[in-house]
Order: structure tokens, then C-alpha cells, then sequence
């Protein structure tokens, strides 16, 4: 694993930054010609309902357990900002779902209930607290960046591309926002736990790598990837995220007068 770059050391974004973004976030429009009819061609549709169909199915999350192990965390550590940016991410996850459903809606597709891929990441997530449920998180996002990318691809849809622009942009934000409260998390972390704790986290993205590789090829492959393509794309939107998520890479308040 490479070391963190030294150019990089300044502190984590703070949490009232992420709040103010989020808010702002918000407000802004979406963009999407939702008057375009139809959306998706029949062959673009036997390709991708089916996966757009789990794909909305894991945007849709309550984010219940989330949101309590972020008001444990604020509570804890005095950092309510975060447990406030907390409900405006869920909320931004659950806009994600709502267009997905209202593009499927437009199709004629009902939306799914369950699905094990699902099932198995929601269990994930809950098994610990908040570092966990990020971490997992995390892997669903850094691939969610490749996997819209490739959808958008995929499709000539005015409204499906306009959808995947919208959330590529989202995610990307997303991304370092968890990532630099795992760092914030582990920050003084013991070196030896701190590289279990980094080859779990590529150990989990390797095996959802080749998940969504089995369960969403037809997008993938439409959206020019093949399985090589897939694998290489996502360690390349794993990296950056890896890094922020590096508690070594930043200056730390209280530090600066220690190190001096
Ligand atoms: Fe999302
Ligand atoms: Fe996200």
C-alpha cells in the first residue's frame, strides 16, 4: 500500500462544511426532462430494468441504523453537525431512489421488494456501528460511481443519462464525505489494526466487485465494460477513497504543536 501523499496533510473536512453542502445540495435542480416519452428502447430496456430495478431497491434504504449510530456519535464526540449532514445524505440517497422508481414507473415496471445481493449488504451494515456501516457503505458507492457510468453509457434514454449525471455527482461528494469520517474514526489507531482494518475494507470491495459483475453484466457490457474493464475501473474509484479514508494523510488539530 502506498503511503499517504504529504501534499495532502490538512485536516478533515468539518462537519458543518458536509451540512452546509448538503442543504445546498438540496436546492439544487435536478435537471431531468422527465416529459421525454418513451424513456428506454426495448433492447435498452431488456438490458438494464432488471438491474436498475436492485440498483433502486439499495438507494432506497431508511438509513435508519445509520442515522442512530450517527446521533451515538454526535452525542459522544459533541459533533451534532454531523448527525444533521447524516439525515441530509440519507435524504440525497433516498432522492437517488425516487428517480430511479419514478423512471421505472414511467416503464410500466413495478418496483422490487428483496433481492439477496441486497439482503446481504443491508445485513453488512448492520452488524457493528458506525465505521462498519460507512465502510460498507463506502464499497457500494465507490462502485455505484463506475456502475452509473456505465449505465449512462448504456443508454440513449434523455432521462436515464440525466439521472446518472445527477447521482454520479452526488456520489462522488459522498464518497469523500464517508471516507473522511473513517479516517476521522481511526484516527490513533495502532499501525497494526489500522492495516487490518484496510485490508477488510479491500477484501469486501474485491468480493461486491465481482457481485455486481455476476448480477449487472447487461448494463455493464452494454456500458463498454468487460469483466477486466469492470475490476480495473473500480480499484481506480477505490484509490482516492482508500487514501481519504487514511487517518496517517492528515494534520490533526492538537497535533501540529506536538509535531513541532
Ligand atoms: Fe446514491
Ligand atoms: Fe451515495
Amino acid at each position: 500500500m502506498s503511503s499517504p501523499a504529504p501534499h495532502a496533510a490538512l485536516p478533515p473536512t468539518p462537519s458543518a462544511y458536509w451540512l452546509t453542502f448538503f442543504r445546498t445540495n438540496a436546492d439544487t435542480p435536478d435537471r431531468i426532462p422527465w416529459a421525454d416519452r418513451p424513456t428506454l428502447s426495448p433492447a435498452e430496456g431488456a438490458a438494464v430494468i432488471a438491474s436498475v430495478l436492485e440498483f433502486q431497491l439499495g438507494e432506497s434504504s431508511e438509513g435508519r441504523h445509520l442515522r442512530d449510530a450517527a446521533d451515538r456519535y454526535a452525542l459522544a464526540t459533541g459533533d451534532a453537525a454531523y448527525a444533521s449532514a447524516i439525515r441530509l445524505f440519507i435524504r440525497e440517497e433516498q432522492r437517488h431512489a425516487a428517480y430511479l422508481a419514478r423512471l421505472l414507473a414511467a416503464e410500466g415496471v413495478p418496483l422490487k421488494g428483496r433481492t439477496w445481493a441486497d439482503s446481504v449488504f443491508r445485513k453488512l451494515r448492520h452488524l457493528s456501528g458506525l465505521e462498519t456501516a460507512i465502510c460498507v457503505l463506502l464499497t457500494a458507492e465507490t462502485i455505484a460511481q463506475v456502475y452509473c457510468a456505465a449505465l449512462r453509457r448504456a443508454t440513449g434514454s434523455r432521462v436515464l443519462r440525466a439521472i446518472c449525471r445527477r447521482v454520479l455527482a452526488d456520489e462522488a461528494v459522498h464518497v469523500r464525505f464517508q471516507a473522511e469520517r473513517v479516517a476521522i474514526l481511526r484516527r490513533g489507531r495502532a499501525a497494526p489494526a489500522l492495516l487490518v482494518s484496510i485490508a477488510l475494507q479491500r477484501l469486501l470491495f474485491a468480493a461486491a466487485l465481482v457481485v455486481v459483475w455476476l448480477n449487472h453484466r447487461s448494463v455493464l457490457r452494454r456500458g463498454k465494460f468487460n469483466a477486466l474493464g469492470f475490476w480495473r475501473a473500480g480499484w481506480n474509484s477505490f484509490e482516492p477513497a482508500a487514501e481519504w479514508m487514511d487517518p496517517r494523510r492528515y494534520v490533526w488539530e492538537g497535533d501540529v504543536g506536538a509535531a513541532a
